[in-house]
């Protein structure tokens, strides 16, 4: 087979494929710095990491280290590592982009696009203390475009043109950051179905937080795209108001609460819910899915038309300015605080 016609010289690092589809092989490893903890999540621990290339090539990313006692779980790993690969090509700017899924002796993580902002239960605090009320147009904004992710993802095929019939499972407040630039991002594409298969020490499937699952998910029924669509309901509505109408105290009076609880009217519970919003609320949070929205595109559109019908409306950049300003610019970085010593982490290509 020859060698690549590029202008390189043939070297033990391009190899010939015996893959017939392929023209060359590159054989390198990659190696990331993590410099920073970002935070503890629920299934693993996020960082922020540099990613080294030749010539002193800087990129910054973000790695996900799955916790080990659940990467011990086979059931769990390979439905992690299935679905991992079948949104490595979700490439929106809605949704946070994957990488690379890796292994380094054991230790299973994901590199991803690094947010430089913050998720909607750090904004929607940070609101709170400050005192501040996020109006309806910004709210229908953010929740808008959560949709265009979620309608680029659910419609998305296979290179042979097979609709993948991929359904996130966990849209909440804290899958969704919004960057300080102004950009909305949706995480976690993918990981709520493998996170499915995680058990206890019992051998007992741990539930996720009902807090804005839909009711066929709460009830363990079969869902599909539109049960994103009542989440996505459920993530307007606590945006609008502050809080969070299906949360009760305790895990069963959440899973009560969206299962039973009659949808209010949420005009009566604040001044800035008009009729069209009320009407968009109420057919998002439809517990019959006949009557819910059935594609996102159709959800997207109608979000969009209440925020720009009238002519100008919020934009990534009118958001932009109001997270700086409510962050104070360039306050909310930790890195001092818990930059440490660097770990090195080469990993299998
Ligand atoms: N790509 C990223 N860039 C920056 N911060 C991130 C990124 N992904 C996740 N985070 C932060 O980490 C938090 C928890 O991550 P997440 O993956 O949602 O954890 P969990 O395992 O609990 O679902 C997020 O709410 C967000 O604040
Ligand atoms: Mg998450």
């Amino acid at each position: 087979m020859e060698g690549p016609n590029v202008g390189l010289t043939w070297s033990p690092f391009l190899t010939p494929s015996l893959d017939v589809s392929s023209l060359f092989v590159i054989d390198s490893s990659t190696h990331y710095e993590v410099v920073r903890k970002i935070t503890e999540g629920g299934m693993g621990i996020v960082y922020e990491a540099e990613q080294k290339g030749t010539e002193g090539f800087v990129k910054r990313v973000a790695i996900k280290v799955i916790r080990q006692r659940f990467a011990e779980q086979r059931l769990f790993l390979q439905n992690f590592i299935g679905e991992a690969k079948l949104v490595a090509d979700l490439i929106h700017t809605n949704i946070v982009q994957t990488y690379h899924l890796g292994e380094a002796r054991g230790v299973y993580f994901i590199a991803m696009e690094l947010i430089n902002g913050v998720n909607l239960e750090q904004f929607a605090n940070q609101l709170m203390t400050k005192g501040r009320l996020l109006s309806a147009e910004l709210a229908v904004f953010i929740t808008s475009r959560i949709v265009r992710g979620l309608a680029y993802a659910h419609t998305k095929h296979d290179s042979k043109g097979r609709p993948l019939g991929l359904v996130h499972r966990d849209v909440s407040f804290k899958n969704v950051m919004v960057a300080f630039e102004g950009d909305v991002k949706l995480t976690d594409f993918g990981i709520a179905k493998a996170k499915g298969f995680l058990t206890d020490q019992e051998g007992e499937v741990v539930a996720g937080k009902p807090d804005y699952m839909s009711p066929e998910q709460a009830d363990f029924r079969v869902t599909d795209e539109r049960s994103d669509l009542f989440s996505v309901g459920v993530v307007l509505a606590h945006l609008l108001l502050g809080r969070n109408v299906f949360k009760g105290v305790t895990t069963d009076e959440s899973i009560n609460r969206v299962l039973e609880m009659p949808i209010p009217d949420f005009r009566t519970l604040h001044s800035k819910i008009d009729d069209r919003l009320n009407g968009i609320l109420q057919k998002a949070l439809a517990r019959d899915v006949e009557r819910r929205y059935q594609k996102a595109g159709k959800l997207l559109y109608d979000l969009e038309h209440y925020i720009y019908h009238g002519g100008y409306g919020p934009t990534n950049e009118t958001l932009g300015a109001f997270i700086r300003e409510l962050f104070g610019q360039g306050d909310f970085s930790q890195s001092d605080a818990t930059r440490g010593g660097t770990v090195a982490m080469e990993c299998k290509p």
